[in-house]
């Protein structure tokens, strides 16, 4: 039975109290299998798996979101509208669930329309969806996809046209083995607003190149005026409290005949 799942069901982790903290303390551990993540980017396959991911890459994962957050807040703090949230091989759903408890769900909660996870793992991922449904209290939608990137359906990925659509790239554009280029084209080919924050650690090997890569592609995309505007766009580094460098970029695009 998985550690975090049953602390949120028998209330151990409740909505009022859950912080990553919380998720750390009772679900991370030490069983020396670090070098089986493969850098983090492994699909989790077992408890002891999930519990050393938290162990050994959740601070980093942390101290990214907490620095994003506040680097894209303007983006989603005072927008009247709904809320779309997607995480995209979001693992046990640190992304999504730090950029709620760095501000997201306090300026947006009640404007949450749904959340949407991606993952390959099913362990992960059912961790994931009981994580956010406990930060929202279970008062919003998640939908959880249990497939890889370049196996997403048309279905899997419906934006929202009226509202925002927030796009969390949690450490996986750097992970390769699918088509970025697909899944970009398949987010920013639907009308809405589509703000997309990507953080990965950065390194010079092991795809290193593709969250730089996919941001340089976003700035360069040629649309036809009056379908396309970027109100911002922004990238950069900066070295979480631990010592890792970490790169990201804030992009936010208004996509159809609103732009
Ligand atoms: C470095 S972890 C990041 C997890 C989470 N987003 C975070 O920041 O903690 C990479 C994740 O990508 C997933 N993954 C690997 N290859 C994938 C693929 N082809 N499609 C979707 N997810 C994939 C793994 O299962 C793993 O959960």
């Amino acid at each position: 039975m998985d550690h975090i799942i049953q602390a949120i069901e028998h209330g151990h982790i409740a909505p009022s109290d859950i912080c990553f903290n919380l998720i750390r303390r009772h679900g991370g551990a030490d069983y020396g299998i670090r070098e089986q993540l493969n850098y983090g980017r492994k699909t989790l396959i077992n408890q002891e798996q999930l519990a050393q991911y938290l162990f050994s890459y959740g601070l980093m994962v942390q101290n990214q979101w907490q620095v994003l957050a506040s680097l894209s807040e303007a983006r989603w703090q005072h927008t009247p509208e709904r809320v779309r949230v997607f995480d995209y091989g979001c693992g046990q759903g640190l992304g999504s669930a730090l950029l709620l408890e760095q501000g997201l769900l306090a300026a947006c909660g009640g404007r949450l329309d749904s959340i949407h996870l991606i993952e390959p793992s099913e362990l992960a991922l059912a961790r994931a969806e009981a994580i956010l449904g406990c930060y929202t209290d279970h008062a919003v939608p998640i939908a959880t996809v249990n497939r890889r990137l370049d196996d997403l359906q048309p279905h899997d990925v419906v934006c929202d046209p009226e509202g925002v659509n927030v796009h969390v790239f949690s450490n996986i554009l750097d992970v390769q083995g699918f088509d970025w280029v697909n899944l970009i084209n398949r987010i920013i080919g639907q009308d809405g607003r589509h703000v997309l924050l990507a953080v990965s650690h950065e390194r010079d090997f092991l795809g290193g190149e593709r969250l730089p890569d996919a941001y340089r592609a976003l700035c360069e995309v040629e649309a036809d005026l009056g379908e396309w505007h970027v109100a911002h766009a922004q990238t950069g580094t900066f070295v979480c409290r631990r010592g890792q460098k970490a790169e990201y970029f804030v992009f936010d695009v208004q996509v159809g005949a609103a732009a």
